[in-house]
């Protein structure tokens, strides 16, 4: 989703925001674009698709600028053109803004500005920022920006350039990140909606906070707030200088974030168990002990992958700690009444922990007073920075659009959280050693998977040319499934539905057919057998049927038309290697039907529109 990448300083700044942007293509994108100053004029360079045709366009030997701002585009207000990227200019083209975000009285103020003469040259509604900024310049670009700010209604992260003010950049933001670096030995400032644009470097950081305006100048940064009070800003380090996303040898990130997990669950789990007592320890979770010992209600919030991940651990908190849990959609919680008491923990899960609707639902759980934890993967995001309390998942950068490694790793430690919640409950300590001791084994059972990978790529072959699958499961097996099916759809474009297998009798089962495979999850012992029979109906209406199944299990191949044999484990944790399983299916399938894998259609990594 779009991406804002700034620069000042004496590297040539077009060159440096073509890096930038680069490390920011991972979010997913349709357009992106530049803009400079050069000769007290403004320049600019936009293309749709991706940077490598922005590149193209730009000569940078004649373009030794020292500032220049950025964007990647995913188009939400008009279609994904040159037109529409940004940055975008006010009519006069003095002012150049890049923006994230949503404006949401955009068509009111378009209207009032087009009524005073402001004529407009895209569809978007960011281009009313730089209409209104122009509106509002009288030569101090802060105080152009504080009266716009007011006038601006929605979430907001914006970086901007002025002709007549060659050696400033001012950011602001609203409801969405943005992060300035700096580093004082070669005097240079970077801007960035995610810090991932940094990657590779050793800098001193800054987090802009809502309606927080910073002013970059020659040598200095300065923060202030609307009411243009100096804010005092806690610089934090960043040590990623020998960091880089690289494929490490594999086609796609995708296929090396999948082969990572053994390595990643291991890291979500190291230091954090205690085998020995049957217990679970987290660094850094400062809740009280008569807080933990009396939550009675958790709810917790996520949107994709992060949601199966939730459902999972809807059924294990109730099941093993006895709290009543529910699993919410993020984007759906505003709508709900959320009911909350002095003993309700809200979990919010995500991998980047930018997420505009998890965030949203966060706020709605902070304005009901509740307790607050966050899962995550990104350290000093948005969500871990806006809830008491946080875990991290420790996989390492997730490059690729589909989730892969931090799905595996949010299970682990929800699963860590649950024995540690059920611990203080009523959980005993041998059943706390039986499952932590089962859970060190889980890395090699993943690496077993992937070493039959060659076998999953020759079932993948024949079931890449079916348009539609059904993906089946019952219990854990079910958002297993769910999951399995995303995964599908997201990267192979396949119309992959997904049901808890007894409900197929209630109207799906109108839609098996010779043409309609299924694909069912059976390594959960506790469904097996309803598993069987469901799978008897589908195979009565000529279905083709793939199974993911655990090697000791009977009677299934006498049903099923494939069988993938997975390591046997216990049924909580069978999910991690029927996991790993569907993504290497979802990820050879989508090879075979020759998709983009890397850049997915109409998808964007980390979601920060709502
Ligand atoms: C699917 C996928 C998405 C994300 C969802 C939430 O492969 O990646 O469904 O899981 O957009 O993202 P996070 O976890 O970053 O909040």
């Amino acid at each position: 989703m779009c991406g804002i990448f700034g620069y000042l300083g004496k590297k040539n700044s077009i060159k440096a925001c073509l890096n930038g942007l680069k490390l920011l293509e991972y979010r997913g994108y349709d357009s992106a674009g530049i803009a400079a100053i050069k000769n007290n004029r403004l320049i600019n360079f936009k293309a749709s698709g991706k940077i490598s045709s922005l590149e193209k366009k730009i000569h940078l030997k004649h373009l030794n600028l020292d500032i220049a701002i950025g964007h990647t585009r995913w188009a939400t207000h008009g279609k994904a053109n040159d037109k529409n990227a940004h940055p975008h200019f006010d009519e006069k083209k003095h002012i150049a803004i890049v923006h994230n975000g949503i404006i949401e009285n955009y068509d009111v103020l378009k209207k009032d500005l087009k009524d005073k003469g402001f004529k407009f040259r895209s569809e978007t509604d960011s281009e009313v920022i730089a209409q209104l900024l122009s509106k509002n310049y009288k030569n101090d670009l802060l105080e152009t920006t504080i009266k716009t700010l007011t006038e601006l209604k929605g979430s907001l992260a914006i970086a901007l350039i002025h002709k007549n003010h060659p050696n400033e950049i001012v950011c602001a933001t609203r409801e969405s990140p943005l992060v300035i670096g700096f580093d004082d030995k070669k005097n240079e400032f970077l801007i960035s909606s995610d810090l991932n644009a940094f990657l590779g470097r050793n800098l001193n950081v800054i987090f802009l906070k809502n309606d927080e305006i910073a002013h970059i100048k020659q040598k200095e940064i300065k923060v202030i707030n609307l009411k243009k009070q100096i804010i005092f800003k806690k610089l934090e380090k960043l040590n990623s200088k020998n960091q880089n996303f690289s494929k490490k040898g594999f086609k796609h990130y995708l296929l090396k974030e999948i082969f990572e997990q053994p390595l990643t669950i291991q890291k979500a789990y190291l230091g954090r168990i205690f085998e020995e007592k049957g217990q679970v320890e987290f660094e850094h979770l400062n809740f009280t002990k008569s807080f933990l010992s009396q939550i009675d209600n958790i709810i917790i919030t996520a949107c994709g992958t992060s949601y199966h991940a939730a459902l999972i651990a809807k059924t294990y908190f109730e099941e093993k700690a006895n709290i009543l849990t529910s699993a919410e959609i993020a984007s759906e919680m505003r709508f709900k009444n959320l009911l909350v008491t002095p003993n309700t923990l809200v979990i919010a899960i995500s991998q980047s922990g930018e997420t505009a609707d998890t965030i949203a639902a966060l706020k709605l759980a902070k304005e009901k007073k509740a307790k607050t934890l966050s899962i995550v993967n990104v350290q000093n995001s948005t969500i871990a920075r806006m809830t008491e309390e946080s875990i991290f998942l420790k996989a390492g950068p997730e490059r690729s659009v589909c989730s892969t490694k931090a799905f595996t790793s949010q299970i682990t430690v929800l699963y860590l959280l649950a024995i540690y919640l059920a611990r203080q409950r009523s959980m005993q300590k041998k059943e706390g050693m039986l499952f932590l001791k089962e859970l060190k084994k889980t890395p090699n059972k993943v690496r077993k998977v992937l070493q039959i990978s060659s076998l999953i790529k020759e079932k993948a072959k024949k079931y890449a040319k079916f348009e539609n699958i059904f993906f089946l499961g019952r219990n854990l097996m079910f958002p297993t499934a769910l999951e399995a099916a995303l995964k599908l759809k997201e990267i192979s474009y396949v119309n992959a539905n997904a049901y808890p297998a007894g409900e197929m009798k209630h109207g799906p089962l109108a839609l098996i057919s010779q043409k309609v495979p299924v694909i069912a999850f059976l390594a959960n012992k506790k469904t097996y057998d309803k598993m069987l029979s469901s799978l008897m109906e589908a195979k009565a209406r000529g279905a083709l049927i793939l199974a993911f199944a655990s090697k000791n299990s009977y009677g299934i191949e006498d049903i099923a038309d494939d069988v993938i044999w997975l390591e046997n484990t216990i049924d909580e944790l069978s999910i991690f290697p029927s996991s790993v399983a569907a993504q290497l299916f979802a990820y050879f399938v989508a090879v075979i039907r020759k998709t983009d894998i890397d850049h997915p259609r109409n998808l964007a990594k980390s979601v920060t529109v709502e």
